[in-house]
């Protein structure tokens, strides 16, 4: 079968080789792949920033949709033929995450997606929405299910509170998305203001253009009367973390979900005191957690924002845009 390897570390070096088609074990099923989506995390793979120790060559990508064509012996959940989705942390099924949960994922300690076929265990996989199509069902599992864990699950989201988006990369609309369809104030900062224009129409109540507001907490603070925003994604990390905490009304949340700007920071930590602000980091979510969205998407009948979808061959084309910074999701079609 076809499979894009990540041969070395570098852009350069994911290569599409031909290897044998996996055959299923116990407790696992083999997956046509359909559809797969890019996550910022392909990039810190690729670049060496996410698992220094990454094994090669190695198939890449975590988030796809596909269709079981052959299950190992010890298998219950599914049948041949059902649709189902990747849940980024193979091994998190439900409850609080240990240190390991998060070390277990595709494309880094088990072969990736970005293949003809998938084997992988059956717990890692859930049924995929009947309402979406394979390229948007394909968007979900990772950056949706970030958005819901800190959002939902750890936020406590309520249609009285206002939640600020950084960017719109595919956690951050998936986000507000959720924020919007719940009823939520929404504030979106981004640095373009086309890009702007079309958060406001996916319900984006307030806007700031980060480049022309570098000081953008000022304008978070003006926008909610000086008594800044109950949650935030901080999906940028590095320096941002401090103004995200000058953002914050008191007893506020931030998830610490990214590190586009740098993976430390210097905090104004009596303004966090003087808050009782919560910083709470956050790893995805379990696949409990995920049927629970996938559930909760189908009625509010949420529909992935797709950036772009490539054909297989054009993965490399892919990661260049994903490199540019895409308004929502890119998606590359595994199966035409
Ligand atoms: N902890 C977890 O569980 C988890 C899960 C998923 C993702 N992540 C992390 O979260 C981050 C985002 O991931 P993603 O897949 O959503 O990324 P993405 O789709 O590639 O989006 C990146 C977007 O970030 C925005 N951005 C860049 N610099 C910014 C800045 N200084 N201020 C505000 N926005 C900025 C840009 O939006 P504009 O073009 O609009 O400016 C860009 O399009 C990454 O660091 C990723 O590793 C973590």
């Amino acid at each position: 079968m076809k499979a894009w390897q990540l041969t070395a570390f570098g852009r350069e070096n994911l290569v599409l080789n031909d290897i044998p088609q996996p055959t299923p074990g116990p407790g696992e099923a083999l997956v046509r792949i359909s559809s797969v989506s890019l996550n910022y995390r392909d990039k810190l793979l690729y670049d060496g920033n996410y698992n220094p120790h990454l094994e090669f060559p190695m198939t890449q990508v975590a988030d796809a949709v596909g269709e079981i064509v052959t299950l190992g012996p010890d298998t219950s959940r599914f049948k041949v033929g059902d649709r189902v989705v990747t849940n980024y942390c193979t091994r998190w099924i439900d409850g609080h995450p240990t240190s390991k949960e998060s070390l277990y994922t595709l494309g880094n300690t088990t072969p990736g997606a970005l293949a003809e076929y998938l084997v992988l265990t059956e717990q890692a996989l859930v049924a995929a929405p009947a309402y979406l199509s394979d390229d948007e069902a394909a968007a979900l599992p990772c950056a949706a299910l970030t958005a819901w864990y800190s959002l939902v699950e750890k936020g406590g989201l309520t249609p009285d509170q206002t939640v600020l988006f950084q960017g719109t990369g595919g956690v951050s609309l998936f986000g507000l998305q959720i924020a919007s369809a719940l009823g939520a104030t929404t504030i979106v900062t981004s640095s373009s203001d086309e890009k702007l224009e079309r958060a406001k129409t996916l319900g984006a109540t307030h806007t700031i253009n980060y480049k022309n507001n570098p000081d953008w907490e000022q304008e978070a603070l003006r926008l909610t009367n000086k008594q800044g925003v109950d949650q935030i994604l901080e999906v940028v990390g590095g320096s941002n973390l401090a103004r995200s905490i000058k953002a914050l009304r008191p007893e506020g949340q931030i998830s610490i979900i990214g590190i586009i700007d740098g993976f430390d920071a210097t905090l104004p930590l009596f303004s966090l005191i003087q808050k009782h602000g919560i910083l709470r980091g956050i790893s995805v979510g379990p696949r409990r957690a995920l049927e629970d969205m996938l559930r909760r998407f189908d009625e509010l009948k949420i529909h992935p924002v797709i950036d772009s979808v490539y054909a297989f061959n054009d993965a490399p084309k892919a990661l260049e845009r994903l490199e540019e910074g895409a308004f929502g999701k890119i998606v590359i079609r595994v199966r035409d």
